[in-house]
């Protein structure tokens, strides 16, 4: 007689539950998961062992051979995959004139880069992570057997000047935001200089962009299977990540997919699109260095449909092995176009005037660090002015990241956060002269996962602090876009002068002077906007 109370209330609850909402009784970490691309073996991240980690599941085919240089195609698999490695990264071009080693510049030696600030550099422009044009795979971390049945789901998407970069770099692990804030968190490569952003004027542009597309339709598809909640992702990226954010809320404002989007220094303003005609120069001066003709030969028609030679061309370009195109790639320092391999207007995803297009209609966080540029001018040769790279650090990241914020407040009435990254730490300087490098861009990247590199400086305890804080805010945000952050006691930004109980003082500053985060009016910062 005892048992039938119990036996009600199981068979009361299966109404309620959607199938994918069905969670296994048990979790087992590391289990098998089912996925479109196939079932999925995990096993126990590193350190936090109760995280469940999946490494490596490809999202696309393969984009070789008569994929290259196309639109990416879905993968649908039943082969085993076996998630202990990451992917490839995609194949970068050079960013810098410094092909590792640093010290023979004589940059170190000018701008007193510490041993610390030496290895934060290499893993940035040096990464020493494999390379293959099939990379279009995505990392999973979880952990179903605790907390929400349906977890809120982040997806990355890393920067790198949309020339290089890798979800697999170490500062991106997601093991520590799994384990201790109760989300799923998937990180995502995409096709990065040539190959993502090939700018034949005759096929489609913006490959990159369509690849982190089929990433989060992946995540939407799947991610319930990991115990995440597709109704609850948000997507977040920093530098040409963030720019990559900000171009998604554009391409896909009407189906978003995702309720919530993080910009961390960069904007689709901010980083700005390359139009055809720069990106049709770079395309045809690769095809001519790789004997695939140029577009005097290709040029027959100047219809949109390709003529004969055209798509003569475009098959020569697949057929050629790829280090062949990449010897070819301009390095994007002396590159006469700013951002030789970017997004690109093609008035499809990427557009000339966004002002008058919609965007999602989703809340958005939107930040940058206090002086991003300072990590730019220790290794690109450029006037050695301090005022030079100030007015770089406002006029690149500061003031387009208040005009988008302003967008999003007042002109789409969504909810909007503002912040700006301080925190300064003796593990993430990079050098003393002329001054202190700052709270550079990219500083607080490995900090917000958890993972800053403490083999030569341990945190300190404010570091660790913020380092948490930056999780709870980020997960917050992602479990309930709409309220999270106020409730955590971040009022929204409402353009210049609004919110904040009055005072206006809504934006987060974070790291400041040691302090986790204090609040402040967001025009002090936005001076010369
Ligand atoms: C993969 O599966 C989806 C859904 O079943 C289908 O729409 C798509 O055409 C398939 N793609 C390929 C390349 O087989
Ligand atoms: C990068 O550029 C430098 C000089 O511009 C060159 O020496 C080096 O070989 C290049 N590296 C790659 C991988 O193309
Ligand atoms: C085109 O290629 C040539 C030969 O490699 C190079 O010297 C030139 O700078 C390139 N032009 C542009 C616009 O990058
Ligand atoms: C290709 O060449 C034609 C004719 O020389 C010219 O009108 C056109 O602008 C060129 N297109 C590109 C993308 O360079
Ligand atoms: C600041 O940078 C912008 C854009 O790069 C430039 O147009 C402007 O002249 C610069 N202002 C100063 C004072 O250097
Ligand atoms: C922050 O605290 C650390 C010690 O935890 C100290 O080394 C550092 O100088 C402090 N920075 C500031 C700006 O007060």
């Amino acid at each position: 007689m005892k048992q039938f109370p119990i036996v009600t209330f199981a068979l009361a609850a299966i109404p309620f539950a959607a199938p994918s909402a069905c969670r296994p009784p048990r979790w087992t970490v590391g289990q098998t998961v089912q996925t479109t691309s196939g079932p999925v073996e995990g096993h126990a991240a590193s350190v936090a062992k109760g995280v469940s980690e999946y490494l490596g599941i490809p999202y696309a085919q393969p984009p070789v051979g008569s994929l290259r240089f196309q639109p990416p195609v879905r993968y649908n698999g039943t082969k085993k995959i076996d998630g202990k490695h990451f992917g490839a990264a995609c194949i970068p071009s050079n960013v810098t004139a410094w092909d590792g080693n640093y010290e023979a510049s004589g940059l170190a030696e000018k701008y007193g880069i510490t041993d610390v600030g030496l290895a934060i550099l290499k893993t940035i422009m040096n990464p020493e992570i494999p390379v293959s044009e099939d990379c279009l795979t995505l990392n999973v971390w979880t952990k179903p057997q605790t907390g929400d049945k349906r977890k809120a789901v982040m997806i990355f998407v890393h920067g790198g000047t949309f020339v290089g970069g890798s979800s697999a770099i170490p500062a991106y692990n997601g093991q520590f935001f799994a384990d201790q804030e109760d989300v799923v968190m998937v990180t995502i490569n995409y096709r990065v200089s040539i190959f993502g952003f090939p700018g034949n004027p005759h096929s489609p542009q913006n490959l990159g962009l369509l690849d982190q597309r089929l990433a989060v339709e992946w995540v939407r598809d799947n991610i319930a299977s990991f115990g995440g909640d597709p109704q609850r992702i948000t997507l977040f990226g920093e530098s040409a990540g963030a720019a990559s954010v900000d171009h998604y809320s554009f391409a896909w404002a009407s189906d978003p997919i995702v309720a919530g989007l993080i910009a961390m220094s960069g904007t689709r303003e901010g980083i700005a699109p390359r139009s055809a005609a720069d990106a049709a120069l770079l395309w045809y001066n690769t095809t001519r260095n790789v004997g695939c003709g140029d577009n005097a030969s290709a040029s027959a028609s100047a219809s949109t449909t390709p003529s004969p030679a055209q798509l003569q061309l475009a098959a020569c370009m697949q057929s050629v092995p790829a280090a062949a195109i990449v010897s070819t790639l301009v390095n994007v320092v002396s590159s006469p176009i700013r951002m030789p391999y970017s997004p690109t207007i093609d008035n499809v995803l990427v557009f000339s005037s966004p002002a008058t297009r919609p965007v999602a209609p989703v809340p958005m966080v939107i930040g940058s660090t206090d002086t991003e540029a300072a990590l730019f001018r220790v290794f690109v040769p450029g006037p050695d002015s301090d005022s030079f790279w100030t007015n770089q650090t406002a006029q690149e990241f500061t003031c387009p990241a208040a005009r988008r914020a302003r967008r999003s407040a007042v002109d789409e009435r969504q909810p909007t956060w503002r912040y700006r990254w301080f925190g300064v730490f003796p593990n993430t300087e990079l050098g003393t002269r002329p001054g202190p490098t700052g709270a550079y861009h990219d500083s607080e990247t490995a900090l917000l996962f958890g993972n800053v590199d403490e083999s030569l400086v341990r945190n300190t305890r404010e570091e660790e602090e913020v380092g948490r804080w930056m999780r709870k805010a980020w997960a917050g945000f992602a479990k309930d876009p709409k309220r999270g952050l106020e409730r955590m006691g971040w009022p929204r930004y409402e353009g210049q002068g609004g919110g904040g109980g009055g005072r206006g003082e809504t934006l987060a500053r974070i790291g400041w002077r040691n302090r986790t985060v204090s609040l402040a009016r967001a025009e002090e910062y936005d001076v010369g906007c």
